[in-house]
């Protein structure tokens, strides 16, 4: 099997000041540089802070071109405009913000997103060169209904409408069921895989087999230290998109040593 993308992204939420995520930062720098060039190398790692954070973090550390790229955790689809509140990809451009991630669960929820507001937001990202990280995933209720599987369907053919093959060679997926979120349940990694492998024939089916077999897609939900190597192992996984464990300069480092 050729050797797959692998990549850690770490979401933070809504958590840090820019003074403490500029420390966290610099605490991850020093721990990724202790570690064997053999472990990293092979590792893509993104960190997605509060956009109150990306510019300190931007200014103090990106001198250095530490092995970290910086995301977003979201943005609007306008370049400018009178929209009270919202922060523009242009804006995300010039603190060299490379990745986006678009429709985590938790907008969709708490924020009324849909597969219509993630597709205006997936095509102005692409548009500004910045990587969508487009996030899917069941709720429970969906799951126990065995309805995961049209449900994910629907949520990528939503959010890709109207890309072209091009546009996918720029673009991450990640796969995060929603009961698996924070809760410390984690789904199983032969699920996962499954679930991944689903969305790679519909991306099969709406674009080629190239872009399906390309196309880097991350497994998102309680992981960690100690359960990341069993995602990674799985065919399909591409790497993880992890919350609360990316908080912390040691347990981030160490899902990074494991994901190798
Ligand atoms: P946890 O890793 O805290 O479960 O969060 C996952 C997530 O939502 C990443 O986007």
């Amino acid at each position: 099997m050729r050797d797959k993308r692998r990549i850690i992204a770490g979401n933070w939420k809504m958590y840090k000041t820019a003074k403490e995520a500029v420390y966290l930062v610099q605490e991850l720098e020093d721990k990724l540089e202790g570690m064997a060039t053999s472990h990293l190398g092979a590792i893509e790692v993104i960190i997605c802070p509060p956009f109150t954070a990306l510019k300190s973090i931007y200014t103090v550390l990106w001198q250095d071109k530490p092995p970290i790229k910086l995301g977003a955790q979201d943005m609007f689809w306008e370049d400018e405009g009178a929209y009270t509140g919202e922060v523009s990809p242009v804006m995300l451009r010039d603190l060299e913000c490379e990745f986006v991630i678009i429709g985590h669960s938790e907008r969709r929820q708490y924020f009324c997103e849909t597969d219509e507001t993630v597709n205006k937001k997936v095509k102005v990202a692409l548009k500004h060169g910045i990587t969508p990280i487009m996030c899917c995933g069941e709720s429970l209720k969906q799951r126990e209904a065995g309805e995961t599987e049209e449900f994910i369907q629907t949520q990528i053919i939503g959010g890709t409408e109207g890309l072209t093959e091009r546009d996918m060679k720029n673009f991450i997926i990640a796969y995060e069921p929603i009961w698996a979120i924070g809760t410390g349940k984690t789904a199983l990694p032969e699920d996962a895989n499954d679930v991944i492998r689903h969305i790679r024939a519909v991306l099969a089916s709406r674009f080629s087999t190239d872009v399906a077999g390309e196309i880097p897609i991350l497994y998102g939900g309680s992981v960690n230290a100690g359960n990341i190597a069993d995602f990674m192992a799985e065919p399909e996984i591409n790497g993880a998109l992890v919350g609360g464990a990316s908080l912390e300069a040691d347990s981030f480092a160490n899902i990074i040593r494991n994901a190798r």
